[in-house]
């Protein structure tokens, strides 16, 4: 009774306190979808890092309205991705999806966030379907399309020159999609790729498959992997004795992340990625210097996406005053935003990628250094999708 009697005062206390006419607006509940197990899940948390410092930095609120989250961990599995995309809609309520790394689990997402019309905004998965044949208004990426940095290296390694190449990659749709990418771009300049290696997600058994390279010595290799795999992977091939006779190129997710774990074995690596070490704009360096006070290590590619899915978030909610219910609205102020990230500005195309420069980089010591911008503004040619 007495317990009851104080809550109730309390609460009489708390509703003298707010300001007359004043309405808090209810908290916004931000879905994190993303792995915090298995290969991917340094990846994971770099996400969560980034976007949570930009909420951080808005004081915890997108406009006014205060951001709680709900997590699940997604384990990178496919399988049980329409289960735990339902745990945060249907068990958590949340407003936004904010998700997730690995291509195969964000289309699943994508399809129950196009079904229920659930704001979602994809901070790394590259599927092309995403912003391809299953694009919706309110579905977004703040990262990449695979194909991307693929093409970007494609165009890359033909100017050095190289003829032949044989690719090697995990088998599911970003391995498949960063080929292709290549393939293209190289293929178009006169190059050939002559063979395609393949292991499945996310096995880590190489040596069968460099033994296949040593025999078949191409010009180049070209690769997609990431996060624990792409450790391996760097380290198996310079243990092989591959790297000093073929030179490895990759999209920049093979050595983003990854470079304290990979050591000298990664050393001189070029790849090509939306991001680099040593960019030195005002804008990147105040980002660097305030992920690395919050978090006690440099931010990657991972951090970088996770923090501009949460300014592309507040582009939306600003332009609604934070009334999801307009969703035409809310989406029409992402669609025409210039997000002002790390990066580099982006903007981005009909089918809500970002057109963004990509920069070849050079491993040197734990840095991917800056070389040049490989392709300028590439925007993904959003095949199949009619917005
Ligand atoms: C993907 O599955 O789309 C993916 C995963 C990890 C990366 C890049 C792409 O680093």
């Amino acid at each position: 009774m007495n317990i009851i009697r104080i809550a109730l005062a309390a609460a009489a206390v708390t509703l003298l306190a707010a300001p007359a006419g004043a309405q808090t607006a209810p908290k916004l509940k931000v879905g994190l979808m993303l792995p915090s197990s298995g290969t991917y899940a340094a990846l994971g948390a770099a996400i969560e890092n980034g976007f949570k410092l930009y909420v951080d930095e808005q004081g915890g609120k997108l406009a006014g309205r205060e951001i709680e989250f709900a997590q699940v961990d997604d384990e990178s599995d496919p399988a049980k991705a329409i289960d735990n995309v339902n745990k945060l809609l249907k068990r958590d309520n949340v407003d936004v999806l904010i998700g997730t790394v690995h291509s195969g689990v964000a289309m699943a997402m994508a399809k129950v966030a196009k079904e229920t019309g659930t704001p979602m905004i994809v901070p790394n998965a590259g599927a092309g379907a995403v912003t391809g044949s299953m694009c919706a208004p309110n579905i977004f990426r703040s990262s990449f399309s695979n194909w991307q940095p693929g093409y970007a290296m494609g165009e890359v390694v033909a100017a050095k020159g190289h003829k032949s190449v044989v690719t090697i990659t995990w088998k599911y749709a970003a391995g498949d999609e960063s080929v292709q990418g290549f393939k293209e771009a190289f293929e178009k300049a006169g190059g050939k790729v002559v063979k395609e290696l393949n292991l499945p997600f996310p096995n880590v058994e190489f040596q069968a498959l460099l033994t296949e390279i040593a025999a078949a010595k191409p010009d180049a290799v070209y690769t997609f992997f990431a996060g624990g795999g792409a450790v391996k992977f760097v380290k198996d091939y310079s243990a092989a004795g591959l790297k000093k006779s073929i030179p490895l190129y990759g999209a920049g997710f093979l050595t983003d992340g990854t470079l304290e774990a990979q050591g000298s074995d990664a050393e001189g690596l070029l790849t090509t990625l939306h991001y680099a070490d040593g960019l030195g704009t005002a804008r990147d360096n105040a980002f660097r210097q305030a992920y690395a006070k919050a978090y006690k290590m440099p931010p990657d590619v991972y951090a970088v996406q996770g923090y501009d899915a949460a300014q592309m978030l507040a582009v939306g909610l600003v332009a609604v005053k934070g009334d999801l219910t307009k969703k035409a609205e809310f989406s029409a102020a992402i669609e025409k935003a210039r997000i002002d990230s790390p990066r580099g500005a982006f903007t981005l195309s009909r089918s809500h990628n970002p057109v963004q420069d990509f920069y070849l980089r050079q491993v040197v010591g734990k840095e991917n250094k800056l070389v040049g911008v490989a392709s300028k503004a590439l925007a993904d040619p959003g095949r199949g999708c009619s917005l």
